[in-house]
C-alpha cells in the first residue's frame, strides 16, 4: 500500500457520515422508516465463532480487550461473517470496575471474579472515579480503529457500558450471584453506602459512554442485565435515579442510547422513564405488548430467545416470523436476541437468521 499519499478524508468523512446516518440501524434508532428491519446480536463476537476461539487460545479475554488492535479484530469477526447492521465494540462491562480499584479476573469455567469486593462504606469511599480517557483508553482507542474499518462499509458502531445496578452486583457480590444477598443487603441495610456507591458507578458509566461517543461510537447501549431481580418499587427508589444520571451524561453526546435489561416486564415504564431512545426487551413478553406498554416515543430492540438459535431452522424461522409479523412496517424495531448469544450456538443458524430478517421485512 502507498503510504506516502495522504488521502483527502474530508469528503470521504462527509459522505460516510451521510450514508451512516441513513443506515437502517441508525434510522430505526430514530424511529424512521427503513428498507428492511436492522439486526445485530448482543455478544455477537464470542465463543460460538471459531475465529474468536482461535484468538482466545493465544490471549486471555482481558488481553484482547486491552490491546486495541485485537479488540478491533474481534469486533470485525461477526461483521465479516454475517450481514449484520451494526458492530459492537469488543469489550466487557467489568473493566471499568478495575479502573475504580477492584481486582478483576476471568476464571475459566467460573466467569468473572472480583478479588476485593465492596462490602462496607469504607470500601465505597475507597473507590475512585477516574476519567475514562485515563482508565479505559484501550477501549476508546479500539473504537477509533474499528471506525476506520467500518466507515467504508457504512456500518455503525455501538459503544456500551454496564448500568450502575448491574455493575454494583458484580462489585459487591464479587462475581455472578443467584440471590444477590450482599447487593440487596447493602441496598436495604445501608442506604447511605448504597447511594454513595451508585453515584460513583453512575458517573463512571455515564462518563465512559460519553467518551465512547466522542471516540466515534454512533450509538450507546446501557446493559442493566440483572435489574429484573428487583421489585419495581426498589428499582424506582434505589436504581432508577442513577441509571437516569448515567444516561443524562451519555446524552450530552447527542447519540441515541439503547437501554437494555432482562426480566423487566413489571418495570418497563420505569426503565423507559429512566431514559433511552431504544428500549431492549427479552423474550418473556410479546414484543408488541412491550411496545404498547412503552408507547410510541421510543424504538424497541429484541426479542428472540437465544436458545431458539439451537432449534432446527424451520422452528427458528417460525419464531422469528412470530416476532416480526405484529410489528412489520412499524418504524423503530431493531431485531436482536432478548439476551446475549450463547456459546456453541450453530453459526449456520446465525447466518440464516440475519439473512431471513432482511428478506422477510424488505420493502
Ligand atoms: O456483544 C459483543 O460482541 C461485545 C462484547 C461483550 C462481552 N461482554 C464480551 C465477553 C459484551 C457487550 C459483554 C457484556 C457483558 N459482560 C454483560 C452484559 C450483557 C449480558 O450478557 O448480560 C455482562 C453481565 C458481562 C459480564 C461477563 N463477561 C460475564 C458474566 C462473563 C462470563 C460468562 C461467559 O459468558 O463466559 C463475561 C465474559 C465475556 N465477555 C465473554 C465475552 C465474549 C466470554 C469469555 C471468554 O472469551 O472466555
Amino acid at each position: 500500500m502507498d503510504t506516502t499519499v495522504t488521502p483527502d478524508t474530508t469528503n470521504r468523512d462527509a459522505a460516510n457520515t451521510h450514508s451512516l446516518s441513513n443506515s437502517r440501524f441508525l434510522r430505526a434508532c430514530h424511529r424512521q422508516p427503513v428498507d428492511a428491519t436492522p439486526i445485530w446480536l448482543m455478544r455477537q463476537a464470542g465463543r460460538y465463532m471459531s475465529e474468536y476461539r482461535s484468538l482466545r487460545e493465544k490471549y486471555t479475554i482481558l488481553e484482547i480487550i486491552k490491546t486495541p488492535e485485537l479488540a478491533c479484530e474481534v469486533t470485525m469477526q461477526p461483521i465479516n461473517a454475517f450481514d449484520l447492521d451494526a458492530a459492537i465494540i469488543f469489550a466487557d462491562i467489568l473493566p471499568p470496575l478495575e479502573g475504580m480499584g477492584l481486582q478483576l479476573e476471568f476464571v475459566k469455567g467460573e466467569g468473572p471474579v472480583i478479588h476485593n469486593p465492596v462490602r462496607s462504606s469504607a470500601d465505597v469511599d475507597n473507590l475512585q472515579v477516574r476519567p475514562p480517557q485515563e482508565a479505559l483508553s484501550f477501549t476508546l482507542d479500539a473504537i477509533k480503529l474499528a471506525r476506520n474499518e467500518l466507515d467504508s462499509r457504512g456500518i455503525p458502531l455501538i459503544g456500551f457500558s454496564g448500568a450502575p445496578f448491574t455493575l454494583a452486583s458484580y462489585a459487591i457480590e464479587g462475581g455472578s450471584s443467584k440471590n444477590r444477598l450482599h447487593v440487596k443487603g447493602m441496598m436495604m441495610g445501608d442506604p447511605t453506602a448504597w447511594h454513595n456507591l451508585m453515584i460513583k458507578l453512575s458517573e463512571v458509566a455515564g462518563n465512559y459512554l460519553l467518551a465512547q461517543a466522542e471516540a466515534g461510537a454512533h450509538v450507546l447501549q446501557l446493559f442493566d442485565s440483572w435489574v429484573g431481580d428487583l421489585s419495581p418499587d426498589d428499582y424506582r427508589q434505589y436504581v432508577m435515579p442513577y441509571s437516569q444520571h448515567a444516561i443524562d451524561i451519555a446524552k450530552q453526546s447527542g447519540v441515541p442510547v439503547i437501554h437494555f435489561g432482562t426480566n423487566t416486564n413489571g418495570m418497563l415504564d420505569l426503565i423507559r422513564d429512566a431514559g433511552g431512545d431504544v428500549i431492549g426487551v427479552d423474550w418473556r413478553i410479546r414484543l408488541e405488548d412491550a411496545w404498547n406498554l412503552l408507547g410510541d416515543k421510543v424504538a424497541i430492540q429484541g426479542n428472540l430467545d437465544p436458545v431458539a438459535l439451537f432449534a432446527p431452522w424451520d422452528a427458528l424461522k417460525a419464531r422469528t416470523q412470530q416476532i416480526l409479523d405484529p410489528v412489520k412496517g412499524k418504524p423503530g424495531h431493531i431485531f436482536n436476541l432478548g439476551h446475549g448469544i450463547l456459546p456453541n450456538t450453530p453459526v449456520d443458524n446465525v447466518r440464516r437468521l440475519v439473512d431471513f430478517v432482511h428478506e422477510y421485512t424488505s420493502k
